[in-house]
C-alpha cells in the first residue's frame, strides 16, 4: 500500500520552512501531495499559479513530491486521493491551539486519515509567510527565508505590490 500524505496550507510564498517540513515528509511517507489551499482567514499576495511555480522549482531534487490546488475542504481532497495522513509543521506554542483545531475538524469530517505535526526545525522557528512580505515589501533581504531560485520573483512581485498601494 502506497502511504500517501497530503501537506497543506496557504504557501504565500513557500519559505525555507515550508521546504524543511516537506522534505521530511517526503522521508517519512511514499508520496506526498504540496497542496496550495484556501485559508479564508487570510488574502493572499500571489496567485495559485504563482504559488505554484514557486514550489515547482524549490523541490525539483524530492521525487515523490507532488504539488497540487485545492479550492474547496481539505478533508474532501485527502478521502478522495486515499491520502492517510495530513502533514503541519508546528512552530511554537502560538501555533498550537490553531492548528489543534483544525486537525479535529478534519477529523471530523473525515476519520480516515491523521494529522501529523513536525516541529519546526530550531532555525525556522520565527520563520513565516508573513514576516518574508513585511520584510520585502520593504526592501529587506529575505535571501536567508525563502528558496534562493524564487528568491528574485518573490521580492520583484511584492515590490511591486506595496508599490502599487501608493
Ligand atoms: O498555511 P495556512 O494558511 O496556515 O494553512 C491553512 C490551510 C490552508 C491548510 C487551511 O485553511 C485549510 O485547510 N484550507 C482548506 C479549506 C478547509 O478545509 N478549511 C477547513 C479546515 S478545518
Amino acid at each position: 500500500m502506497r502511504r500517501i500524505a497530503v501537506c497543506p496550507g496557504s504557501f504565500d510564498p513557500i519559505t525555507l520552512g515550508h521546504i524543511d517540513i516537506i522534505k521530511r515528509a517526503s522521508k517519512l511517507f511514499d508520496k506526498v501531495i504540496v497542496l496550495i489551499s484556501a485559508n479564508a482567514a487570510k488574502t493572499t499576495s500571489f496567485s495559485y499559479t504563482e504559488r505554484l511555480d514557486f514550489i515547482e522549482r524549490a523541490t525539483p531534487d524530492l521525487d515523490n513530491v507532488v504539488i497540487d490546488i485545492l479550492d474547496g475542504l481539505l478533508a474532501e481532497y485527502v478521502k478522495d486521493v486515499g491520502a492517510i495522513a495530513i502533514v503541519k509543521g508546528l512552530r511554537a506554542v502560538s501555533d498550537f491551539e490553531y492548528e489543534f483545531q483544525m486537525a479535529l475538524a478534519n477529523k471530523k469530517l473525515y476519520e480516515g486519515a491523521e494529522t501529523v505535526f513536525l516541529t519546526t526545525s530550531a532555525e525556522n522557528m520565527y520563520l513565516s509567510s508573513s514576516v518574508v512580505k513585511q520584510i520585502a515589501s520593504f526592501g529587506g533581504d529575505i535571501s536567508h527565508f525563502v528558496p534562493s531560485c524564487v528568491l528574485e520573483d518573490i521580492k520583484t512581485r511584492l515590490v511591486k505590490e506595496i508599490k502599487n498601494e501608493y
